[in-house]
């Protein structure tokens, strides 16, 4: 039996609100409409979904970010990215791009389709103070590297950051060892199915529900809103009579002040000017 005292409920939901970014892509943003809107360490999750290439065919061309991590995860379609280290590569269905901004990196992120759907998600994630100016680098996660636990019930666990204890099992994702220790999990649920899942008490915690309906105690979880929870050490998701799909994210806050300017996340008004001097001297990402 669960000792329920220590169960996360519902502390705030925060319906996504219709926005573009980029050169025009239309996309449902929860977290990051405004500084009130922030979960410490996540600054933004923005959700794209369309079938219709107007909405998203102009892509993200080249941009520049400084302070913190943006991680991106595809669930349909195909999106390349290059950077200005020469990094490139092809985000397929199912793969995450996990990219450290660090003192600044200028990148692209294109879509490589020109029909079809073009689903998928993009966190901001903060850095500490202390880590915002160090070296830009990124990962690409194939599918295949990220470890998926079937559910006896049907669903499944699909774990990209952090670990997770469940059912005498141990399963790490591929992104692990960060300072905001960040917890990244996607879940199916079954029609009707229920979950108790961990979540260290020290951690942030949010869920976003992009498929179907659930229910935490007797909290309804709607499509396509964000839902912080409150402290505890599991929470516990009721799917409806359809299913559910969400993604469950934590992370250790930071408790720093933040000052953002677009894609600039620093602590100081101070430093986001140096950062608007160095990308317009083209000194963003120098060594
Ligand atoms: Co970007």
């Amino acid at each position: 039996m669960s000792d329920s005292k220590h169960l996360r409920t519902v502390a705030r939901i925060l319906p996504a609100m219709n926005t573009s970014d980029g050169a025009g892509v239309r996309l449902r943003r929860s977290i990051g409409c405004g500084e009130d809107t922030r979960l410490d360490p996540f600054l933004m999750l923005d959700e794209f979904s369309s079938d219709n290439p107007g909405d998203y065919i102009a892509g993200f061309p080249s941009h520049p970010h400084r302070g913190f991590e943006t991680v991106t995860y595809i669930l349909d379609g195909h999106m390349r990215h290059e950077d200005h280290l020469g990094n490139q590569g092809d985000l397929q269905s199912g793969g995450v791009q996990w990219m450290t901004a660090g003192r600044g990196i200028i990148h692209s992120e294109m879509p490589q389709q020109e029909e079809g759907r073009m689903r998928g998600f993009q966190l901001w994630i903060n850095l500490p103070a202390k880590e915002k100016m160090k070296a830009a680098g990124y990962r690409d996660i194939a599918p295949n590297e990220i470890p998926v636990l079937e559910l006896e019930q049907g669903g499944r666990i699909k774990i990209i950051a952090g670990e997770i204890q469940f059912n005498q099992q141990q399963l790490r994702g591929p992104i692990y060892g960060l300072t905001t220790e960040p917890l990244y999990l996607d879940v199916s649920l079954a029609p009707s199915a229920s979950i108790q899942l961990p979540v260290d008490a020290r951690l942030n915690a949010m869920i976003y529900v992009f498929e179907g309906d659930a229910n935490i105690a007797k909290t309804a979880l709607t499509t396509h809103c964000a839902v912080f929870l409150s402290e505890g050490e599991s929470v516990k998701i009721t799917a409806n009579d359809k299913g559910v799909r969400f993604l469950l994210l934590a992370g250790l806050p930071l408790h720093e002040p933040i000052v953002q300017y677009g894609p600039f996340v620093m602590n100081t008004v101070t430093e986001i000017k140096q950062a608007i001097h160095d990308y317009q001297t083209g000194q963003l990402t120098a060594v």
